[in-house]
């Protein structure tokens, strides 16, 4: 008696993860809402902060997008039966924050324009925006704010790059990218 009801809650919680998991996973990967640049660019520009939204735009991240229209694109999409790079999930996932590391769009409230922007990095921003919650570091890690080191890199700066010509070496790359809190702020 006891095993067959044992063997019964088995069934029911196998068949639960098989239906389950797809969307468990997807909420899993995304508890936050994306925001888009706009509304860090609220604070994030200002001089005092450190003015990372323009230290931004002037990486090759901000034109992430804009890459994958050009000739160089182009031949590297033939290779891999991408017709247009700037419309594939194949291009895209690594190209701009709105693919969310996947084949398909995540959200509406990024443009795929923005390229690889905040949020690729720190996590979707709706709940740790907020003034008062991103004064306080924990709060802004418990509402979802990641602070990111080579780990996150490399969900995108790895072999599967089809333009990769030598390996990620994250100290040299990322003072290309830094974008310090002045000290005395
Ligand atoms: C309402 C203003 C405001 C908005 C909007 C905002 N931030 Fe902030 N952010 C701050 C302030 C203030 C700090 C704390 C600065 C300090 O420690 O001096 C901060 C700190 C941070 C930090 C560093 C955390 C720490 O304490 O070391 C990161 C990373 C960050 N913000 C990312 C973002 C991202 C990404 C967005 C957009 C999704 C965003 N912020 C939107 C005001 C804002
Ligand atoms: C969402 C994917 C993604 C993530 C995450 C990511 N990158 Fe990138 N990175 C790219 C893409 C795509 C390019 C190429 C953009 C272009 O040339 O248009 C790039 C280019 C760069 C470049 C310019 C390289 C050059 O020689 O021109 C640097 C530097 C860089 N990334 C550093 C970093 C660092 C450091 C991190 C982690 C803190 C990081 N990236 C995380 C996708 C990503
Ligand atoms: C796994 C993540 C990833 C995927 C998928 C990806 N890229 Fe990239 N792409 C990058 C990174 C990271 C860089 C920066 C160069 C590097 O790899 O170090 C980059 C750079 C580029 C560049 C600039 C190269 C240069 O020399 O300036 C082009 C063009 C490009 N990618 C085209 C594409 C095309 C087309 C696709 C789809 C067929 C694609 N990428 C798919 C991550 C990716
Ligand atoms: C390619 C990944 C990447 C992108 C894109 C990115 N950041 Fe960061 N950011 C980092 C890393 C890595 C750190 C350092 C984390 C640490 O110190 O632990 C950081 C640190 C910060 C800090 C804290 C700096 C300090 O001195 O404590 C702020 C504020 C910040 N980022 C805001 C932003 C904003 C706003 C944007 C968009 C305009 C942005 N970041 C885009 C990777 C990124």
């Amino acid at each position: 008696m006891r095993t067959k009801l044992l063997v019964g809650f088995w069934m029911v919680f196998v068949v639960g993860i098989i239906f389950l998991s797809p969307s468990d996973c997807m909420a899993q990967t995304f508890d936050h809402d994306f925001v888009g640049v706009s509304k860090c660019s609220l604070c994030h520009k200002k001089a005092d902060i450190g003015q990372q939204v323009i230290i931004w735009q002037g990486t090759a991240h901000a034109k992430a997008f804009e890459t994958l229209g050009t000739p160089k694109a182009k031949e590297l999409g033939a290779k891999l039966g991408v017709d247009n790079p700037q419309t594939s999930g194949k291009c895209l996932k690594c190209h701009s924050t709105a693919y969310g590391f996947t084949e398909n769009k995540v959200t509406e409230k990024v443009p795929v324009q923005e390229g690889v922007s905040c949020e690729s990095c720190h996590g979707p921003g709706k709940d740790y925006m907020r003034k008062s919650v991103m004064q306080d570091k924990q709060e802004a890690i418990a509402n979802g704010l990641i602070m990111p080191d080579e780990k996150t890199c490399v969900k995108c700066h790895n072999s599967e790059s089809p333009a990769m010509t030598k390996p990620f070496d994250f100290k040299q790359e990322w003072d290309k990218i830094k974008h310090p809190i002045p000290k005395s702020n």
